[in-house]
């Protein structure tokens, strides 16, 4: 079945862009190259939801875990996180797209720091997509550094325990403002959230595709939302 005007299009769609090992290994080329590759779907991706009128586009770019990879893949992954940054800035101006990073920033060089924060206020005034980077990412480090920052401020008296519901909590999670994901892509075929959006996922529909993250194409995306809209969406309760 194909898009059409009819299907709805969900407001806020997270990706776990999972598989550019595989990809490269597929053809015989080394990891990296999966990673260059899987980078300029990510900026293809970028526009096709710009223009599909999705609001929010959130996508697992680096988790806390991944810092267990080699030093030669960490290495790679940095430069072209250096050399994409540049990039995003163009795509994000030409398609009205607002750049946010969520994830834990102290880890990284300071070139990166700046770079990130530059994307961010040089993007704020844009209007069109919302384009969320997870990197140095993981859903228990932000809850961690959440409960660190309320507890924080329950000591010095600016808020009370009682006070603390949920929508207080998720104030001082990195996706304050960012309503949770209605679907959750991920590609290369496993089976598991590897630690992505622990607190916002509790009720996103999941889909899962065995395409390999370079290979994530218009019709890939496509073929998740004619899934989503055939799904019955429920949050508990009955109908
Ligand atoms: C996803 O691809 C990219 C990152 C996690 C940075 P992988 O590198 O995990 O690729 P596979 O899973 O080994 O194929
Ligand atoms: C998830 O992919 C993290 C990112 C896409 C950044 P991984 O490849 O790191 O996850 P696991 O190891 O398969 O769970
Ligand atoms: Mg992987």
């Amino acid at each position: 079945m194909a898009l059409d005007e009819m299907m709805r299009i969900p407001e806020h769609v997270a990706l776990i862009l999972d598989g550019n090992g595989r990809w490269a290994k597929k053809r015989g080329l080394p990891r990296t190259m999966g990673h260059k590759e899987g980078c300029a779907t990510v900026e293809k991706t970028v526009e096709i939801a710009a223009r599909m009128g999705i609001r929010y586009l959130t996508v697992y770019g680096f988790s806390t875990e991944n810092w267990k990879r080699s030093e030669q893949e960490v290495g790679a992954l940095m430069q072209l996180f250096r050399y994409y940054m540049v990039r995003l800035l163009k795509i994000a101006s030409a398609n009205n797209v607002r750049v946010r990073m969520i994830g834990d920033r102290a880890r990284f060089d300071r070139d990166i720091v700046e770079g990130i924060n530059r994307l961010e206020v040089q993007t704020k005034d844009n209007t069109g997509l919302t384009f969320v980077i997870a990197v140095n990412y993981g859903g228990r480090d932000e809850i961690r550094r959440a409960a660190s920052k309320l507890a924080k401020d329950c000591v010095e008296g600016r808020v009370l325990p009682e006070q603390i519901d949920e929508a207080v909590f998720s104030s001082y999670l990195d996706t304050a403002e960012i309503p949770d994901p209605d679907l959750l892509i991920r590609t290369s075929g496993e089976l598991r959230l590897s630690n992505y959006l622990l607190w916002q996922l509790a009720y996103t529909e999941i889909v899962v595709t065995d395409c390999l993250w370079p290979d994530f194409c218009q019709e890939e995306l496509e073929k998740a939302i004619v899934q989503y809209n055939k799904r019955d969406r429920r949050f508990g309760g009955v109908k």
